[in-house]
Parts: C-alpha cells; sequence; structure tokens
C-alpha cells in the first residue's frame, strides 16, 4: 500500500527535542509527497480524532523551539486493565482496546502512525501492533534516558545540563552561607539524570534509586567526615526516586515509613507519583533533626543549616541542546523511512553513533544503570576521595 499520509503523535511528558523529530520526519515526508497531520495531546487525541495541521512552510526551524507542537498528554487506553485481576479476561480486554483504537486509523484518514513517547506510550503502541498489526513505529522519548532499545533518547543532555548548571549555581550561595543543600532531580526511579549531573557538577553526595542509601553511612557519616576535614557547604543531589534501605528507614527515620510510599498516588499507567513523597525535604528535616550532625558542624564553626531544592520541570523547561536537536531530527527521519520500508512494529534507536532500528517489545523495556557501570564506581570515589584526601593532610 502506497503511503499518502502520515499521523504523528507525542505522549507523555514533554521533553527538549519533541520539535526536532517532527520537523526531521516532516522534512522527510515531504521530500516523498506524503502528507503529514498532528495528532494533538497523545493517545487521548488519537481516540478523539483530534488533530493540529502540519504544515512544513509555517514551521521553519521548528528543531530549534522546545516542547512539542502537538501537545503532549498521559492518557492511557488500556487503563482499565489495571483493575482487572483475571489475566485470559485481561487479555481478551486488551485485544478489543486495540481493536477499538485500529478503527482511528481510518477516522484519522492516515495510513501509518508515528508515535514518539516513553515507555509507556510506546507500551500502548507495541499492543495495537501486536494485536492488530497496526502500521506504526515508535521514537524512544524521555529525559529520563530509562529506555532499553537506545542508548540515548533525546532531551536526556539537555536535561542533564540544565540540572548540572542548576547545582553548579547553588554552589554560590551555598558556600556564602555555608549551608547543605539537597537537589531533587527528575528521572523517575531511574538514576541517570541524577547521576550525569551530579557527577558533571561535582556534588558532594549522589542518591539514585538504583543504589538504596543508608541514611547513617551514606548521608550523615559523609557530612560528619566531610565537616571534620574541613568542608563549610554540601551539595546533595537526590533523585525524586532515591529510596532508602528498608534497614535505613526502619532504623534512621523519624518522619516517614514504609507506609508513607505505599500509599503515594498512581499515575494513568500505574507509576506512583514520586515528585508527592519530595525525598529532598525530608532529607531535610531529618538532617535537621540530628543533634549529633548539628554539634559536628558547631565544632567546626559552622551552624547546620539545610536547603531543599526541586528542580521539578524546569528540568525539561527551554530549547533543547544541539545533541538533542541532531538527535531528534536523526530520529524523525528514520522513523519516516521506516514507514517507506514497511517495517512497522519497530521504533528507531540510537547505537553508538548509529541509528539503527529495535522492535517495540524489546526496545520498551526499562533500563537502569547497573551495579557494574563506572559512573558507580566513579561517584563513589568523587564522594569519599574529597574527604579522604584532606583527613590524610591535616
Ligand atoms: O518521565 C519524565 C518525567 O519528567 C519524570 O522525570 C517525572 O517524574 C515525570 O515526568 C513528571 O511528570 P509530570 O510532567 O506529569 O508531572
Amino acid at each position: 500500500m502506497t503511503i499518502k499520509k502520515i499521523g504523528i503523535l507525542t505522549g507523555g511528558g514533554d521533553c527538549p527535542g519533541l520539535n526536532s523529530v517532527l520537523y526531521g520526519a516532516m522534512l522527510k515526508a515531504f521530500d516523498e509527497e506524503i502528507e503529514c497531520i498532528g495528532i494533538s495531546k497523545g493517545w487521548k487525541g488519537f481516540m478523539e480524532n483530534l488533530t493540529t495541521p502540519l504544515n512544513i512552510a509555517d514551521h521553519d526551524d521548528l528543531h530549534t523551539v522546545g516542547g512539542t507542537l502537538l501537545y503532549t498528554s498521559r492518557t492511557n487506553p488500556f487503563k482499565e486493565l489495571q483493575d482487572i485481576n483475571d489475566e485470559e479476561k485481561k487479555e481478551e480486554r486488551k485485544k478489543e482496546i486495540a481493536h477499538e483504537m485500529s478503527k482511528h486509523f481510518d477516522e484519522l484518514g492516515i495510513d501509518a502512525l508515528i508515535a514518539i513517547g516513553g515507555d509507556d506510550t510506546l507500551g500502548v503502541a507495541d499492543a495495537l501492533y501486536k494485536y492488530t498489526n497496526a502500521k506504526v513505529v515508535g521514537c524512544p522519548k524521555t529525559i529520563d534516558n530509562d529506555l532499553m532499545g537506545t542508548h540515548y533518547t533525546f532531551g536526556f543532555w539537555s536535561a542533564v545540563q540544565l540540572a548540572s548548571n542548576a547545582m553548579d549555581n547553588l554552589t554560590t550561595t551555598a558556600r556564602s552561607h555555608q549551608r547543605v543543600f539537597i537537589v531533587e532531580i527528575m528521572g523517575r526511579d531511574a538514576g541517570f539524570l541524577t547521576m550525569y549531573s551530579g557527577i558533571s557538577s561535582g556534588a558532594d553526595i549522589i542518591l539514585i534509586p538504583e543504589t538504596p542509601f543508608d541514611l547513617e553511612d551514606d548521608v550523615i557519616e559523609v557530612l560528619k567526615r566531610r565537616a571534620n576535614s574541613g568542608h563549610k557547604y554540601h551539595i546533595i543531589a537526590c533523585s525524586e526516586g532515591a529510596y532508602p534501605s528498608n534497614d535505613s528507614l526502619n532504623r534512621d527515620f523519624q518522619t516517614i515509613s514504609k507506609e508513607t510510599i505505599e500509599k503515594l498516588p498512581k499515575d494513568p499507567f500505574g507509576n506512583p507519583i514520586l515528585p508527592k513523597l519530595n525525598m529532598s525535604k525530608i532529607l531535610a528535616k531529618e538532617l535537621d533533626l540530628r543533634e549529633d550532625l548539628r554539634d559536628v558542624f558547631k565544632e567546626n564553626g559552622v551552624d547546620l543549616e539545610v536547603r531543599s531544592v526541586v528542580l521539578g520541570h524546569t528540568m525539561r523547561a527551554g530549547t533543547p541542546n544541539a545533541f538533542d536537536r541532531i538527535l531528534g531530527l536523526r530520529f524523525g527521519l528514520a522513523a519516516v523511512k521506516l514507514i517507506l520500508n514497511g517495517e512497522f512494529g519497530n521504533m528507531v534507536s540510537l547505537q553508538g553513533n548509529q541509528i539503527l532500528t529495535v522492535p517495540f517489545d524489546e526496545g520498551v523495556k526499562k533500563k537502569y544503570i547497573s551495579a557494574e557501570s563506572d559512573k558507580i564506581e566513579l561517584r563513589d570515589l568523587m564522594v569519599e576521595i574529597r574527604y579522604k584526601a584532606r583527613e590524610i593532610q591535616q
């Protein structure tokens, strides 16, 4: 079948570089004499046939603009499945929903669809393809970089740079007031953003979800040794999904318990909304309650003062950096090529410096920082050697 019209949607949290993907796809589609239409608000717009025109003549340099022209949402057409326990019934209903969804190709008048999103949005695309053979291809997006199918997602490096700059900048006020700053960084249950921006800006403690922390050993003790070795201010990079070990939670925490975390509300895809926990604020309270820490600071001429800063959505804001613009453009171009080659059910992927293809079911799996990662070694060295080197000097 000749492809005459392609629909494109962006789902999940917005991300610098989404418009770059759109522009890359529009360039290739125009050259192939294929019409592009935008589907507004992710899967919500797909189910409700909401469209946005994508006329390339109106959008010179769209790849340099942050956010998404198409609007986005976290709508999950399969949300109701979360309430079905019987696996057989679940599977049956999943099939039905996928078939209901596939009718929208005709209603929207599109021959193929490019879905741009993270594991949630592409998980929906995967089911749509699996059950109906729909002509859908994917493009991995998330500032969190937590998708198995690609070495990097666009948006990640822009967000890392924003967080790294924020922590660089916070050191001047931390130094002036001799304070402890706990900086909360997005990333859900993956620590890539916190690890990369923390190492890049030289944060003094880096807490990520992949390595549950011990409040006593990894925070209080480090702060004491830093204070005793002459450090007067401290920056803690704390992932929004950073989580204490169960032992530490039971033993060291005065303001939260396991239930606090279990009771968190969930988003339409069933993910606990971790920012609602505000681990940076919890940690600030816990440190503030520690008289032993206050005493050690005092002995070193510093009044213990702790502040928390939640970077939140500032990390997704603004224009994409050069890397993300180029990656977005390359992904957009490659997604249209997948359609032209009839390679549906696949997503584009960056492997090394090459743009390759990965089947949805492999690509949408979640990726985390592995225990063997050199970044973990680097983090641990950076944290410890700062105070150990000064201790030897004293
Ligand atoms: O998945 C991307 C992300 O930015 C996460 O890092 C963060 O937890 C979440 O989205 C925030 O979602 P929302 O924009 O819905 O508040």
